[in-house]
């Protein structure tokens, strides 16, 4: 019987929340499907789950135009466990009252102190470090409710209905920042009865059901880059069809990394996979490329030549469109990120998600195996399939390559607005420090919604926590600001730096190529490639007084890359990186990211 027959699972209602993600990842790693459902999901759609989520939102309860449920949820009688905007919007919708507190809020950690008993805390201490972040606060209980645990600055700080299992809670358990989070968690998930089904095995069976079903009489073929998520999904199929009804098709696209098309073909090689193609098609990526600009159209281009590269392979070998659907290794919040959920902006076009794709997935030509996995449950599934740990454990490198990792500018700077840079003025120089905005931009993310804005650039002595410190402050009041960059190199000073003309071309490519295998092989001589999430190298069409190409390195650490935060290199890790890229020729200044996410997204484009 599937986990969906059995219906041991959580659903996680989205009110746009940053951390609906996060909460649906924790759910799984505790042994329960979760899924996310949209807010206004119907009270019957919602009927075949064990238990309900509600997120936290950026939205206030308080206003008129902010998400709701459907009240007939409450009826279900299913418990319900209500997070942050989703603890006061339940108060709310049940009768309750909720707007501002006596202090402007909460922020960051909170000491919880346990009043009345509740099976939601079996397990908890007395008193418990937990993490808020909140404007609002609910100001009184509907009827049926008791308090069960109050901070200093928050009375309802966690509630609950016992006898319908409707539980409230202000801060976020979902977060690593409240310690005994998971055991809350794990606590509603016996609340709700749920079995605790979900992992590798149980997943392996069902999709395997589901593939030979969706593929029947069909073969499949799949685009495998050598990232995890598709030498996964490549391995998963083959291990379920066979190797004859399955075609991997690597294309070397002009922008990968450094041998990795080598790299991909021979790994394949020796695990016995003979059903592996390589298509050299740099010259026909690079050629619709040339002199596009916009970040967006240069995404939709990369998919759209995959597929034309892919009908091309399909002439060349004689096989018959109509007898194969097309396989890729999408991943669950990359199907969330794009399409955008209700109530969040669209951040980007996934690769995955172009229009002539998204046209195929309606003709129900397209299957996606690791549509429903996080990465953590992707590198899990690599290994109960015998992926060695190398393999599993490479970053995650996005589709369209250093496609998105080429910043393109026609040359034009784009105005900053003056009071933004006498505010970041205001802000650095008393410290000691020098920045200046860059008359270029990057994605972001604040308050779920998509930024395109510039990044501010600092200068001078100072440690990681001061810059930590420096960023969050300088994203959070500097409106045209979304990205905080330090200068590891040069003495230019900001009038220096000036936006060039820029598109994709080889030479281009090549300087990033060359900086980023600097940085692929410092960070593994350090020991220091597994405690790195992923780490983006940018070029910017930013040069230096000498001309020379300024360039980006973003090491982040992240759990699902739905939140991350800029990590520290080691200084001789960093010391390497700079000396070995001094000797690259057109390499200019190097810059630090150091933006968490949000409000900067992972890649800069
Ligand atoms: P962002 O930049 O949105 O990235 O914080 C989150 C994660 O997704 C990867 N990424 C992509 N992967 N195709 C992909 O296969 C894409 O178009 C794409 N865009 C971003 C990114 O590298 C990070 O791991």
């Amino acid at each position: 019987m599937s986990v969906q027959q059995k219906n041991h699972r959580i659903a996680v209602l989205d009110f746009g929340g940053q951390y609906a993600h996060l909460i649906a990842n924790r759910i799984r790693r505790l042994g329960v499907y979760s899924e996310i459902a949209a807010s206004s999901a119907s009270a019957e759609e919602l009927s075949r789950f064990r238990g309900i989520i509600f997120s936290g939102s950026p939205f206030s309860c308080c206003d008129e135009n902010s998400p709701r449920f459907d009240p007939a949820v409450l009826d279900l009688n299913v418990p319900i466990l209500g997070l942050c905007y989703g603890h006061q919007l339940l108060m709310k919708q049940c009768g309750g009252k909720v707007g501002k507190g006596s202090v402007r809020g909460e922020y960051g950690r909170a000491f919880m102190k346990r009043v009345n008993p509740s099976s939601l805390f079996d397990g908890i201490d007395d008193e418990e470090p937990i993490w808020m972040s909140h404007g609002d606060m609910v100001l009184h209980l509907p009827e049926g409710f008791t308090v069960i645990g109050s901070t200093p600055d928050c009375r309802f700080a966690a509630v609950a209905d016992e006898t319908r299992k409707i539980y409230g809670l202000q801060f976020h358990p979902e977060v690593t920042d409240t310690p005994h989070g998971m055991k809350i968690l794990d606590n509603f998930l016996r609340i709700c009865g749920c079995e605790k089904t979900w992992g590798s095995r149980i997943f392996l069976e069902e999709i395997s059901r589901a593939i030979t079903q969706a593929c029947a009489g069909r073969n499949v073929f799949l685009f495998v880059s050598g990232g995890v998520d598709s030498t996964v999904a490549f391995t998963l199929l083959n291990r379920i069809l066979g190797t004859k009804r399955v075609l991997g098709l690597h294309i070397d696209n002009g922008l990968m990394r450094r041998g990795e098309s080598n790299t991909v073909l021979d790994y394949m090689r020796e695990h016995g996979f003979d059903n592996l193609r390589v298509v050299d098609a740099a010259e026909d990526f690079l050629g619709a490329l040339a002199g596009i600009t916009d970040p967006e159209k240069k995404r939709e281009i990369i998919g759209a030549r995959f597929l034309a590269v892919k009908d091309r392979a399909f002439g060349d070998l004689g096989l018959d469109p109509d007898q194969w659907v097309l396989a890729q290794g999408t991943i669950y919040p990359d199907t969330i990120e794009s399409a955008g959920t209700e109530h969040a902006d669209r951040i980007k076009t996934h690769h995955n998600r172009v229009d002539p794709i998204l046209d195929l997935i309606r003709r129900g030509l397209v299957i996606e195996p690791l549509a429903k996995l996080y990465k953590d449950e992707v590198r899990e599934l690599g290994v109960s399939l015998g992926l060695p740990h190398g393999l599993i454990w490479r970053h995650p490198f996005p589709g369209p390559g250093l496609g998105v990792r080429i910043l393109c500018s026609d040359g034009t700077a784009l105005p900053i607005p003056g009071d933004d840079r006498i505010g970041l003025e205001a802000i650095v120089s008393p410290a000691g420090y020098r920045a200046s905005i860059l008359p270029l931009r990057s994605v972001g993310v604040q308050g779920d919604e998509r930024t395109y804005a510039h990044p501010a650039l600092i200068e001078g002595k100072c440690t990681w926590e001061a810059l930590d410190g420096l960023s969050t402050r300088i994203t959070n009041s500097i409106r045209s600001v979304n990205r905080v960059v330090y200068r590891l190199t040069g003495t230019n000073t900001p009038s220096e730096y000036r936006l060039i003309k820029a598109c994709v071309t080889v030479e281009r490519l090549e300087r990033l190529r060359t900086v980023d295998d600097i940085v692929i092989r410092a960070l593994h001589a350090s020991g220091e490639y597994e405690t790195v999430w992923q780490m983006p190298v940018v070029l910017l069409p930013l040069v230096d007084r000498r001309g020379g190409s300024c360039v980006v390195l973003r090491p982040i650490v992240s759990q699902e890359a739905m939140t991350a935060r800029f990590v520290p290199l080691r200084r001789e890790t960093i010391d390497t990186i700079i000396r070995e890229a001094a000797a690259i020729d057109g390499i200019g200044d190097l810059f630090y990211d150091i933006t968490n996410k949000p409000p900067g997204t992972i890649e800069w484009e």
